[in-house]
């Protein structure tokens, strides 16, 4: 079996709008391993969301995939095969989505349907992917809310999304994400909007699940404090763009890039919950339609060097085994890419 379930390669998504092409997403490159937890880290609009919506193939036009490839290395439909290359209609990328790779949405209230009852959406799920009766797809609904440790089951299920308060709004997510017990959970933001409690459990919760079902995660958010709780591999980005990516130690004992120097900063302390938007670095991040020459962080860097940051592009390069970063201060701009 390869090592990695899901491994992404120069991904563009971008977005024509009437006021030009906006590079949401410029030549990410990413893995994620097999069982494994990757945490995607970066403030907003870096192309966090949109780099999920891509894996699953939910870009909506104006957005578009526009070059790069995602192989995802899962169990019979599709093993070793671009996802990029799919049909968004197709069987094959219906059966991905789901029971292969299945996402928690950064905003639970949009992605749950205010008209159905918890019980039929989450049914809806099993039913669309597992060829079981109505009756056995209550009995496995009632069975994930029980194991996403929902209090009364049985009358949750009952009941409509906005009944329920936000931590239990996470868990039905959670519960439906999981209902087809995917080969890799994409969770966007789980906990952003939830109190330092719930958070705590949700996280316990997923760790738990993860440990019990053996998938992968990849983990997106905002918040590094979340990330040293929950990932193994971390990837971060900055306008479109990967700009450092390790394992987990080694980013938080020698963070390279001073974009993630300046994050590390910026963590809350205990107890408290980071700004639902992370502007702690100085100056605001560029819009994506207007991306500095360079390097895009050059404007907000610590470490700018004149006449050579904002000229030339530095690209991604390992400086130890496992550790990579895109910046001169560690290497030539050479690139492991080799782009
Ligand atoms: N439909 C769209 N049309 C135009 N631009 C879009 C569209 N959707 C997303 N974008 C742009 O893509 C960029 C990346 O957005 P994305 O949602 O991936 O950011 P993010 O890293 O998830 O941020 P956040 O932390 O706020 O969730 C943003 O700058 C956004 O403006
Ligand atoms: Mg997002």
């Amino acid at each position: 079996m390869h090592p990695n379930l899901l491994e992404i390669t120069d991904l563009k998504t971008h977005f024509f709008t009437e006021q030009g092409v906006v590079p949401a997403v410029d030549g990410v490159s990413l893995q994620v391993k097999r069982g494994g937890t990757l945490g995607v880290l970066g403030e907003s609009g870096c192309g966090k969301s949109v780099t999920g919506f891509s894996i699953l193939r939910l870009v909506r036009p104006p957005g578009r995939i526009v070059g790069g490839a995602i192989r995802y290395y899962g169990r019979e439909t599709v093993n070793g095969e671009d996802l990029t290359a799919l049909d968004a209609r197709s069987e094959a990328l219906r059966q991905v989505r789901g029971a292969e790779i299945a996402m928690i949405f950064q905003e639970p209230m949009t992605s749950l349907d205010p008209l159905f009852t918890v019980g039929n959406q989450i049914m809806e799920a099993i039913l669309y992917h597992q060829d079981v009766s109505k009756a056995e797809a209550r009995k496995i609904a009632l069975e994930m809310l029980d194991k996403v440790r929902m209090p009364q089951p049985a009358d949750v299920i009952k009941q409509y999304p906005h009944q329920l308060s936000g931590g239990m709004r996470q868990r039905v997510m959670i519960a439906m994400a999981l209902s087809c017990e995917p080969q890799l959970l994409i969770a966007d933001e789980p906990t952003t909007a939830l109190d330092v409690t719930t958070e705590a459990q949700i996280l316990e919760l997923m760790r738990e699940l993860q440990d019990e079902l053996g998938m992968a995660i990849m983990f997106i958010t905002h918040d590094l404090g979340v990330i040293a709780e929950m990932a193994e591999e971390v990837a971060v980005m900055y306008l479109g763009k990967v700009v450092e990516q390790s394992d987990i130690q080694s980013l938080f004992t020698d963070p390279q890039h001073p974009y993630t120097r300046a994050l590390m900063q910026s963590i809350p302390k205990v107890g408290q919950k980071a700004a639902g938007r992370l502007e702690a670095i100085r100056g605001m991040v560029p819009s994506p339609r207007d991306i500095p020459s360079g390097c895009p962080f050059h404007p907000r860097c610590a470490s700018f060097i004149a006449d050579l940051c904002n000229v030339k592009t530095p690209r991604l390069q390992e400086t130890k085994p496992g550790h990579a970063v895109s910046c001169f201060l560690y290497n030539d701009g050479g690139g492991i890419n080799g782009v």
